[in-house]
């Protein structure tokens, strides 16, 4: 099935029964569309987690089966207090009405990240939703929450330190699908596009061990402006690129 799709930038074409199996997004640039409508930072992150919940949805409705978005890094506590409040403050919405619906959408959601610092209420959360759409199939969400590509790593290093020293494995024993298993990501395939909007061209931390092959793409179009054409430019570009995995 093609869908053609035009915009004033310029027409996306995208093969919806050949779309990368996993995407994951860097959901940047909240801040920066508050500011250029004179409202205060926290409402572009609430404008941010609902366009969240839009580009979730339609995932599922093209029959994506993986997407992983950056909702909170390592780094997000140095904020100012207020903002990471209202970060936590939305997030916490997002769950309570994701668990009231989640037998009509049925998402399976994950969540990456090391979840001890986060409020009692809000891990018992991430709990409940987890334990509620494990069985469900179709698009698995998972939400990078106090994630960092590097703790992440470090997790992992220690949790396979702790098993060799409980002797139940080996340092010889150690290949990259073995190390895989000790990650967050244990069990999802890697991501095939990352996707930064708001026009910075980095990966701040993210899914660094995971993203060893994946296409990036970058647009200026800020995160609550990432519209489901955005989205359809996006898979567009990765269906126009030529992976060859360090082949030829
Ligand atoms: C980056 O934009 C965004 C964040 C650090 C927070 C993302 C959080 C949400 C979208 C809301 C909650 C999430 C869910 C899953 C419900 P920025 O603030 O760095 O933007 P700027 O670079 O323009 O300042």
């Amino acid at each position: 099935m093609f869908f053609h799709k035009s915009s004033k930038h310029r027409s996306a074409s995208v093969d919806f029964a050949h779309l990368p199996r996993h995407i994951a997004i860097i959901m940047d640039g909240n801040g920066r569309w508050a500011k250029k409508r004179g409202l205060p930072r926290t409402a572009g992150h609430a404008a941010g987690a609902e366009n969240f919940r839009t580009i979730a949805t339609y995932c599922k409705e093209i029959g994506l089966e993986y997407l992983t978005v950056y909702a909170f890094s390592t780094e997000n506590w140095s904020r100012p207090q207020e903002e990471v409040s209202a970060i936590m403050g939305l997030l916490k919405q997002y769950l309570v009405e994701a668990i009231g619906k989640m037998e009509r959408d049925r998402v399976k959601m994950k969540f990456f990240g090391d979840l001890s610092p986060l409020s009692q209420e809000l891990r018992d959360l991430c709990a409940q939703t987890e334990e509620i759409s494990r069985h469900y199939e179709g698009v698995q969400v998972n939400i990078c929450l106090n994630y960092g590509g590097r703790d992440e790593i470090l997790r992992g290093v220690r949790a396979f330190a702790a098993a060799c020293a409980a002797g139940e494995t080996a340092p010889g024993f150690l290949d990259e699908e073995t190390f895989g298993q000790y990650l967050d990501s244990a069990g999802v395939p890697d991501p095939d596009l990352v996707i930064r909007p708001s026009g910075e061209q980095r990966l701040s931390n993210f899914l660094l061990w995971q993203s060893a092959y994946a296409e990036f793409y970058f647009t200026e179009a800020l995160w609550p402006d990432f519209s489901k054409d955005e989205l359809h430019r996006a898979l567009a570009a990765y269906q126009s690129r030529s992976r060859r995995f360090g082949g030829v």
